[in-house]
């Protein structure tokens, strides 16, 4: 028999210069539902997430707090595990750049490179933004600051060990454009395409460390310290091969990568070079998903508009919050959310629809179900195969919208069929519909509301969610325990 299919998702790793932000949660959402969907497709799946804790950004904050580095995000990178627990989130490694094991990866790294000659000293100067932890080149300029920090750049001039990205240009822009590395959605590749065709220069991948001591030594000075986004992006090797050589081999590369288009040049230029040049695989895709605002505007501490999702979870539950976020924005557009419109999806789509139809179905049966005849009339209105072209091409959106629409005509089916006004075998084919539609409809939603999955399989009987079972007609008689109410409405 050949071997199981393999699946290997990745989140960026995040700043932890302050608490976890509802964008950090919206990614890692996103890549739970696709470790999630691949499990139930029969694959062997790894899912890797976790924090970014270098660099000047997070030195200084930590030194305006009067706090040593490590100390300053220790407290942070608890909340950061909190909030994913809090969001059922299944990653099979947190990975924190500052354990142990990642730090030697970042040296060995580095010292193949040094090695192979990709690595030599040489002088920077350029205008760095903390803010980006990145060098901007004068075009990214917007009156004379970093657009996406608002902030002055420092102009910066200093001995530091260059990474020739440069030898890298046509290799790159060969994987990019054969597809062999894609890059998704299109307008994103062309972006980067333009990009790497106007010039890959090579880079600073050091500090110096009388300045920037929160970093990693460089192996072969120690006067230096390694940029933090070298580091970074490293996180994606070494926090899989944490997991074993043997698993290293086998979910190596990884399949898709997300995050947004802040930091898409990064990872389409520097990581693939890196990979290339320690000679390693690239990954298959990296997926950009859009920005979103908060009621329309930019999320940021300073307009006082930040909403966290440790807050939002414990007031409307992990699965609101994961439904709304993958529901609301079409991944890969941006989008805007708010709290007034997470409230109404909890209303009207999950406790109203979702909700509704289960609680009634069980009242209905009253404590069991019958095998009985499959009615095509409603299940032949369950669109399965968009559904999963959805998922595979990351339409969430629009995968939610379909399972809902089968929802609707559920609904519409009790409405119809009046079940309270039929008797015996009559009401036993429209309640024994009713209760395979849930099995199923609790299938396709496991990604999303893994909890309330959970709760639903638990009070009908069903088992285990799988998606070879995701076919009408396999449930047999069973009884039903008493329900809880899935979704309180919150008024
Ligand atoms: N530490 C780097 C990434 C290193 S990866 C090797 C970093 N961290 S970050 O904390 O700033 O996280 C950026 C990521 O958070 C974005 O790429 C995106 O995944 C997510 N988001 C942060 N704000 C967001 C929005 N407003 N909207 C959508 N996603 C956002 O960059």
């Amino acid at each position: 028999m050949a071997g199981k299919k393999k699946f290997y998702v990745t989140t960026p790793i995040y700043y932890t210069n302050a608490s976890i932000h509802l964008g950090g949660a919206y990614t890692t959402i996103a890549a739970d539902v696709l470790s999630r969907w691949h499990k139930l497709l029969g694959e062997e799946t790894f899912f890797l997430t976790g924090t970014d804790e270098h660099g000047q950004k997070v030195q200084e904050i930590a030194e305006q707090n009067r706090r040593k580095p490590k100390e300053f995000v220790d407290k942070i990178v608890a909340e950061f595990k909190e909030a994913f627990k809090l969001l059922n989130i299944s990653e099979d490694n947190f990975i924190r750049t500052t354990d142990s094991y990642h730090e030697q990866e970042v040296k060995d790294l580095l010292n193949i490179l040094f090695k192979k000659k990709l690595i030599y000293k040489g002088f920077y100067e350029s205008y760095y933004c903390v803010g980006c932890e990145q060098y901007l080149t004068q075009s990214d300029l917007v009156d004379g600051k970093c657009p996406l920090h608002n902030r002055i750049p420092e102009l910066k001039k200093e001995e530091a060990y260059m990474f020739k990205l440069s030898t890298f240009q046509d290799k790159l822009l060969k994987a990019i454009k054969s597809g062999k590395f894609s890059i998704l959605p299109e307008v994103r590749r062309k972006e980067i395409v333009t990009f790497i065709e106007g010039g890959l220069q090579d880079i600073s991948i050091s500090r110096l460390k009388e300045k920037i001591y929160w970093g990693i030594e460089l192996p072969f000075d120690k006067n230096h310290t390694a940029w933090v986004w070298p580091d970074a992006l490293w996180n994606y090797v070494s926090g899989l091969r944490h997991a074993g050589k043997e698993n290293f081999r086998k979910f190596w590369p990884a399949d898709v990568q997300l995050m947004a288009k802040d930091i898409l040049r990064v990872h389409a230029t520097i990581w693939p070079a890196l990979l290339m040049g320690a000679g390693y695989e690239l990954p298959r895709a990296l997926f950009v998903h859009g920005y979103f605002t908060i009621n329309g505007q930019k999320m940021s501490k300073s307009l006082g508009n930040v909403i966290s999702p440790i807050y939002l979870t414990k007031k409307y539950g992990a699965d609101s919050v994961r439904y709304y976020l993958m529901r609301n924005i079409p991944f890969g557009n941006d989008g805007d959310v708010s709290e007034q419109s997470l409230k109404d999806r909890h209303n009207n789509e999950l406790a109203n629809k979702l909700g509704n139809l289960v609680s009634r179905t069980a009242g209905m049966c009253k404590g069991k179900y019958t095998k009985s005849k499959l009615d095509k009339e409603l299940t032949s209105k369950l669109k399965f195969k968009e559904i999963s072209a959805d998922m595979e091409n990351y339409e969430f959106d629009r995968a939610l919208s379909l399972i809902f629409e089968y929802i609707d005509e559920c609904n519409a089916y009790v409405q119809m069929k009046e079940p309270w006004k039929l008797e015996g075998k009559q009401k036993q084919e429209v309640l024994y519909n009713l209760v395979d539609s849930i099995r199923v409809i609790s299938i396709l939603l496991e990604s999303f509301i893994p909890g309330t999955c959970e709760k639903i399989r638990g009070q009908f009987g069903f088992e285990r969610a799988d998606f070879k079972k995701v076919k009408f007609g396999l449930t047999s008689s069973g009884k039903i325990e008493k329900s809880e109410i899935l979704f309180k409405k919150i008024e």
